[in-house]
């Protein structure tokens, strides 16, 4: 058996599932959490995934050319898993970023070879808060970029690679719990992991449940109104806006998290379990945490914690 790979991206995917034993006991709560960590892959989070996906699926329907330089709009960890697939298959890549995203994101980027833009945020925006209005305004100016730079947009909100990566995610799923799932819950940032994970875990079982999470100021899948213009501190995620790729069909229910229990329960992750992960992984436990707690019965959830916490050293997650 060959005992290495030639290229980083082959170890993308396959990521440990770890029971979430110490945060059950923790919390009082009956039922299992299983968590998949993806923040274990090269780029440090599960957008490696779909930045994979989407470079190979574009490769081979010819929609990238040999060496065209790529371009996406990213908070920073498609972005990364981007400049680790494009280098290793020789293409440029540039990412627009907003700069309310933590700066650790842009660095590591600029480290794998990356071009990265840092788009100024709108009047009343908040560093480490990015809304809505804020992505419209790196959507402009990536436009601008990709027609100057005869660019390939890699674009994760509407692209179907970037949902069918996560076939595969869920598929591990199935595998490392021998299809003992009740429940599958994600946070929405392109809804690319909830989509699908969701179809596919719903074809290997018909009964799992899945959750749509999103922040409690910007739960508009849930049907809530926007608070203080959406604003919230889970990055890579929940833009209250309408997300191309997601289908309302294959979510059972929904669940929001405030700031403050997300921010709490990241903190527990890495003091409990040593998963030492981001906000949005926080939000996804936090969610999990919840729907235990209402329903009171033995089931396992499912879910991912996202990305690393070392991407957000600059911010006071820590
Ligand atoms: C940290 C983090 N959490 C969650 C998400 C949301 O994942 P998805 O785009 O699959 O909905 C992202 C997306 O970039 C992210 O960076």
């Amino acid at each position: 058996m060959k005992g290495y790979i030639d290229s980083i991206y082959e170890i993308i995917g396959n990521t440990p599932m770890l029971k979430l034993n110490r945060i059950t006991e923790h919390y009082g709560v009956k039922g299992n959490i299983f968590a998949k960590l993806e923040y274990l892959n090269p780029g440090f989070s599960k957008k490696d995934r779909p930045a994979l996906e989407m470079i190979e699926a574009a490769k081979s329907s010819g929609s990238l050319k040999p060496g065209q330089t790529v371009l996406e709009v990213t908070s920073g960890n498609t972005g990364t898993g981007l400049a680790i697939v494009c280098q290793a298959k020789g293409h440029h890549f540039i990412a627009c970023m907003s700069q309310g995203n933590s700066m650790e994101r842009a660095r590591m980027m600029r480290a794998l070879g990356a071009e990265v833009i840092i788009v100024p945020q709108g009047k009343d925006s908040v560093i480490g808060q990015v809304s809505g209005d804020d992505l419209k305004l790196v959507e402009e100016k990536a436009d601008e970029i990709l027609k100057e730079r005869n660019a390939f947009r890699a674009n994760q909100f509407i692209q179907d690679s970037a949902y069918e990566a996560h076939f595969k995610t869920a598929d591990e799923m199935w595998n490392q719990l021998d299809g003992e799932i009740d429940v599958f819950m994600d946070i929405l940032g392109s809804g690319g992991t909830f989509r699908g994970c969701a179809k596919r875990l719903k074809e290997h079982n018909g009964d799992i449940q899945c959750y749509a999470v999103e922040p409690k100021n910007a739960a508009v899948y849930a049907g809530h109104a926007i608070v203080n213009n959406g604003r919230h501190q889970i990055q890579g995620c929940g833009y209250a806006r309408d997300l191309p790729i997601v289908d309302k069909d294959y979510m059972d229910g929904y669940i929001q998290v405030g700031d403050e229990e997300a921010i709490q329960m990241t903190r527990d992750l890495a003091r409990l379990e040593g998963a030492f992960v981001g906000y949005s992984s926080g939000a996804n436990v936090s969610a999990a945490v919840k729907l235990l707690k209402e329903l009171d019965r033995d089931i396992n959830i499912v879910l991912t914690l996202n990305d690393s916490g070392l991407k957000y050293l600059s911010t006071d997650l820590f």
